[in-house]
């Protein structure tokens, strides 16, 4: 997703910017670049491709100033080219832009009928258009900029520079994110706190409808109606980058590091010495809370699915589950007593942040599981749950996922508790069921080379099924987005019960078919349908309770994973579609870290 960043300092910031691009690029873009003013003049640099393919060029061809924007761009509107990709530099205006003008077309239009040529395709470029245009009229910097984006409707981070001002640098946003730090030698904006946390502790966030002006390292905010404010700083911790660990990718590292980061997470809200709750963690009022509404996107909705299902099972909750694209332009059934939960990886993805803007503007009080604890969507909660992943590069969420999990099977069984529907002694085994976690992932990991030698029978395949019953089901959906998402093999989950209404016409003996057969209360079932798939052929690889008998008569591939417990069996077995994933992905000889068209934050509606 587009990352923007705008620095203005009292030395050249060229090789700073060039930093948080890098930082920035675990977002997910496909062109990168760089504007300075110096000397009067924008200079300008952008390619198409890697922030990589831009320092080379840079290398080249350098550029230097005071005062810079750079951005990293995940196309749409304009294919991923040089041209379209930011900044977009009009004469003695250049800006970077993440999100998106939705009344482009008509402003485009207008100004095209007045005579305007455009250059891009962008939507960005109205941005500058309109801007140059309010400095040709003598408008100052500040007044320009004000009119200009008065005329924008849609989402939006912008920071502009402008060649006759040295060192100045205005940005505004609504919609997308936009933070700032300052230090005593610059000013530095970004859409995104972790890529500008190594140049200091304190990020400010700004509101919709803020403009920020940092001219010779002097700041002024101003709010949507132009008074001068101040928002309030907030401390981060300084990151070390995160390398590789030795691994290929990152996907593989995060994969591996989930028996950790699941310990913590879990410990987080779990007392493991006297197996209880640690109720200081949730601190929020649920008594009166009868229903709770669920949200989210891609596999974040996923690990909403289970969370439903452990709710409704385990803490005998009533939940109602939305995709969060469909959830903002719903009638949604609220009251006061449901309460919303939203559940993101960065905190920052656009349709669960607007479906949470909705719930408040209802009234809904707001919960949220988050891993970016410093985004917009935990600012906007009344209660945030961390999940303690660490930083997910890779664009196919992991240990996020499991974290979620982790973090959700605590809250369920605080609000089981807490609502009578489990008893002490239940609560304590639970505890104790998901203290085995870390071990039980680091068992399944050991299935790695197993599950290398199945990729090798699935990579070749155009398409793949992914089967499941009651918290695999989730799995199900999760396993087939994973492999299409990094291999762009098509692939779909489907809970083995729908097969014979439909998807069972698909099966024959070139269809990979995977069944998520655990030993729960559905295993028979799953057995009969793994016995409909083998009599049409199906190739079943068979994740779950696994013995010879399976694997001898129906199934060509099997991993056996033997565990119980409610929370534990999804947690568990994601770790295996994950590696299947990666590894066919990895024969397939695809971008795994950065597969195509996808972006890690999606801050686009
Ligand atoms: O940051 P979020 O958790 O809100 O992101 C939601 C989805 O965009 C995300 O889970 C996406 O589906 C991943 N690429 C899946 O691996």
């Amino acid at each position: 997703m587009c990352g923007i960043i705008g620095i203005s300092a009292k030395a050249d910031v060229s090789n700073d910017i060039m930093t948080c691009l890098k930082s920035l690029s675990y977002r997910g873009y496909d062109s990168a670049g760089m504007a300075m003013v110096g000397d009067g003049q924008i200079s300008e640099r952008k390619i198409k491709g890697k922030v990589s393919n831009l320092e080379d060029y840079i290398k080249n061809n350098p550029i230097s100033g005071n005062c810079g924007i750079g951005h990293t761009r995940w196309a749409t509107h304009g294919e991923p080219n040089t041209i379209n990709a930011h900044p977009h530099t009009i004469s003695k205006i250049s800006i970077v832009h993440n999100g998106i003008i939705e009344n482009y077309h008509e402003l485009k239009t207008t100004l095209k009928d007045n005579g305007v040529n455009f250059i891009s395709d962008t939507d960005t470029e109205i941005i500058s258009q309109l801007i140059n245009i309010e400095l040709m009229n003598n408008k100052q910097p500040l007044d320009a900029f004000i009119h200009a984006i008065s005329k924008l409707e849609g989402a939006y981070a912008i920071a502009a520079i402008f060649s006759d001002y040295n060192n100045l640098m205005i940005a505004s946003k609504v919609g997308s994110p936009l933070v700032f730090m300052k230090s005593k030698n610059k000013t530095i904006i970004s859409s995104d706190a972790y890529s500008i946390a190594e140049f200091g502790n304190n990020i400010t966030y700004l509101e919709d409808g803020d403009i920020i002006t940092s001219q010779n390292n002097k700041i002024h905010i101003f709010d949507r109606a132009l008074n001068k404010i101040k928002r309030p700083s907030k401390r981060i911790s300084k990151r070390t980058k995160d390398g590789l660990n030795g691994h290929e990718h990152f996907m593989m590292k995060e994969i591996k590091e989930q028996p950790d980061v699941l310990s913590y997470a879990l410990s987080n809200y779990l007392d493991f010495t006297e197996f209880d709750i640690k109720e200081n963690k949730f601190d929020f009022d649920f008594s009166n809370v009868e229903r709770i509404i669920i949200s989210a996107c891609g596999t974040a909705y996923f690990a909403g699915m289970v969370a439903k299902y452990w709710l409704e099972n385990i803490a005998n909750i009533k939940v109602d589950l939305e995709i969060a694209s469909e959830f903002r332009y719903k009638k949604m059934f609220f009251d006061e007593k449901s309460i919303s939960l939203f559940i993101s990886q960065s905190g920052e993805t656009a349709d669960t942040l607007a479906a949470l803007k909705y719930a408040k503007q209802n009234k809904q009080r707001v919960i949220s599981i988050v891993n970016a604890e410093e985004s917009s969507i935990s600012n906007e909660s009344d209660l945030v749950l961390p999940i303690f992943a660490g930083q997910e590069i890779g664009v196919a969420s992991t240990k996020a996922f499991t974290c979620q999990l982790a973090t959700i099977a605590s809250l369920v069984l605080y609000l089981g508790g807490l609502k009578g529907a489990i008893t002490k002694e239940q609560k304590e085994t639970y505890i104790q069921e998901l203290m085995h976690i870390p071990s039980q992932i680091l068992q399944s990991l050991e299935f790695e080379q197993t599950i290398k030698k199945i990729s090798k029978d699935i990579y070749k395949s155009s398409s793949a099924l992914f089967i499941g019953r009651g918290s695999t089901l989730p799995l199900a959906f999760e396993g087939a987005l994973k492999l299409k998402e990094i291999s762009y093999i098509h692939a779909e989950g489907i809970a083995s019960g729908e097969l014979k209404h439909g998807a069972i016409a698909l099966v024959d003996k070139n269809l990979p078919v995977i069944v998520l057969a655990p030993d729960d209360l559905f295993y028979v079932k799953n057995l009969s349908n793994m016995n409909e798939v083998y009599a049409r052929s199906g190739k079943i690889t068979m994740i779950g309770k696994v013995d010879n008998e399976h694997l001898k008569g129906l199934a060509i591939n099997g991993i056996d994973i033997d565990i119980t417990g409610k929370f534990n069996i999804p947690i568990i077995m994601a770790v295996p579609l994950q590696l299947l994933a990666y590894h066919v992905a990895k024969l397939k000889n695809k971008d795994i870290d950065q597969p195509r068209n996808l972006a890690k934050s999606v801050t686009v509606e």
